[in-house]
């Protein structure tokens, strides 16, 4: 798919309306810029974003548009522009903003666009008002929005007028799409740029099926680098567009460019069962065919590890907050009757070997006495997988075995960057362990699991979930 924008003019005008931006960014604090979540979205984006609707409504028709969270009113700009090449003459804009200082440029780039097509007829009103707060009973043909990013107290106005999607700690970005999806009139279609964590993680489970329940998700474009989004801003978060629309739609795009110049664009065209996961909802973000043959592998597996009965946990020990139960060597200069037990970390792994004790500056054993026993576990054979990795990473799931026989004490301690993976009914097998293992470090887990998490978090969840396709568990 190529996109270009014919009319030079436009081009010219919404580079006037990024500089504007631009030399407001540069004025405001990053406190500023922080409270409001305030990134503003260069014209090349904006004009891929206002291209991604369908425009498949009558020509005659007025034609209703929310930006919320508008700026300088660049994405509005952009959309009116498009519309406006596709024949469509006539206007209802609605914009909320609450950055006063944003308004003058806001209304003056509105008023030039407007003097500079007599021919259209264009209504607009700012709403000087808190987008989430305010009552809005009119319903909209197209919303185009870059929504502000930032986390939100449980207890704030924003997070408790939207309860209901909240879990856990909600950003104000989610809220945007809601409201938005609850705007959209029968036909209507919506366009956002976001951080990608939505699409994925258990605290935007209850918004995701809120969301995927309201309007059906039918185009995600994602950026392979993670190079600046934003200009003049460094935001390393993974940033994706969506189109999401009022009507059913069983099928889903994806495209992805190496940056915000599109200068090349990939596409690819599937049913959306395969690319969202059924048991939390997650959106998968499939970039090739070898993806899709991976999610359907994955999908139409019979069972997860949780169905065939493991169970995950959290290494218990914190060492910042453990310090005075935590030593070097396995016995206190200060107290011989002191005992201790091993405290495990990713390091104390390397490819099947534990490596214990190691020649490492940090602490290898933990106390063990009453005050230490909620934060051990009886020594198992356990499946150990590191909590953190990131895309750059030769692979997103790293493992550790831990085998009784390899350690003398009867507890251990495992730090909390790790998870762990047993049974309740038994314990692993060594057979099993090595079967676990292998799977979990397949290339097939690892490109599905990089289809379906863009953070740099391994959770527990994602790992119960993990759907096990017969084929690739063996042994
Ligand atoms: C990420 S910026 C995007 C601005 C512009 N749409 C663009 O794409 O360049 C989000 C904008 O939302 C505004 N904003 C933040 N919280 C808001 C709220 N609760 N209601 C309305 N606008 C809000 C900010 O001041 C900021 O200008």
């Amino acid at each position: 798919m190529t996109i270009s924008l014919t009319d030079q003019t436009h081009t010219n005008l919404l580079k006037t309306i990024e500089y504007k931006a631009s030399v407001y960014a540069k004025t405001t604090s990053p406190d500023q810029k922080k409270e409001l979540g305030q990134f503003f979205t260069d014209y090349h984006i904006a004009d891929y974003m206002a291209n991604l609707f369908s425009f498949n409504m009558p020509k005659a028709k007025t034609i209703e548009i929310l930006d919320c969270g508008a700026g300088h009113g660049i994405l509005s700009i952009s959309l009116l522009n498009i519309l406006i090449q596709k024949s469509y003459t006539k206007f209802d804009l609605t914009l909320y903003e609450i950055d006063p200082g944003v308004l003058q440029d806001l209304h003056q780039n509105l008023l030039s666009y407007k003097k500079e097509h007599p021919h259209i007829t264009l209504n607009y009103r700012v709403i000087e008002k808190n987008f989430i707060l305010d009552p809005i009973e009119s319903k909209f043909d197209l919303i185009i929005s870059n929504p502000p990013y930032f986390k939100l107290k449980k207890e704030s106005p924003e997070a408790k007028a939207m309860i209901h999607l909240v879990h856990g700690q909600p950003n104000i970005y989610m809220l945007f799409m809601a409201k938005s999806a609850d705007l959209l009139k029968e036909t209507g279609e919506m366009v956002f740029i976001t951080p990608r964590s939505f699409t994925s993680g258990a605290y935007f489970k209850r918004f995701r099926e809120y969301l995927l329940d309201a309007v059906s998700l039918d185009h995600i474009h994602i950026f392979n680098t993670r190079r600046e989004h934003f200009k003049n801003e460094s935001i390393l978060q993974e940033t994706i567009i969506t189109k999401f629309s009022k009507q059913d739609n069983p099928n889903i795009t994806i495209t992805s460019s190496e940056d915000s110049t599109f200068s090349y664009i990939e596409e690819l065209s599937t049913t959306k069962d395969l690319v969202v996961e059924k048991y939390r909802n997650i959106i998968c973000i499939p970039s090739s065919a070898d993806d899709l043959e991976i999610l359907d592998l994955f999908h139409t597996a019979p069972s997860t590890l949780q169905d065939l009965g493991y169970k995950i946990s959290t290494g218990k020990v914190v060492t910042f907050r453990n310090k005075e139960l935590l030593s070097t060597t396995p016995q206190s200069l200060f107290d011989k009757e002191k005992e201790y037990c091993p405290l495990l970390w990713m390091h104390n792994f390397k490819n099947d070997d534990l490596l214990f004790p190691l020649d490492h500056k940090k602490e290898q054993y933990i106390e063990f006495s009453d005050r230490s026993k909620a934060l051990l576990i009886p020594t198992q054979n356990y499946l150990l997988i590191k909590r953190f990795s990131s895309k750059e990473q030769h692979r997103r799931i790293n493992i550790g075995y831990l085998y009784k026989k390899d350690l003398s004490s009867s507890y251990v301690g495992l730090e909390n960057h790790l998870n762990y993976l047993y049974r309740n009914d038994r314990e692993l097998t060594s057979q099993e362990m090595k079967k676990l293992g292998s799977f979990l470090i397949s290339a097939e887990v690892d490109k599905y699991f990089r289809i379906l998490n863009g953070n740099t978090q391994v959770n527990a969840a994602d790992i119960l979930n993990l759907p096990v396709p017969p084929e690739l568990y063996k042994g």
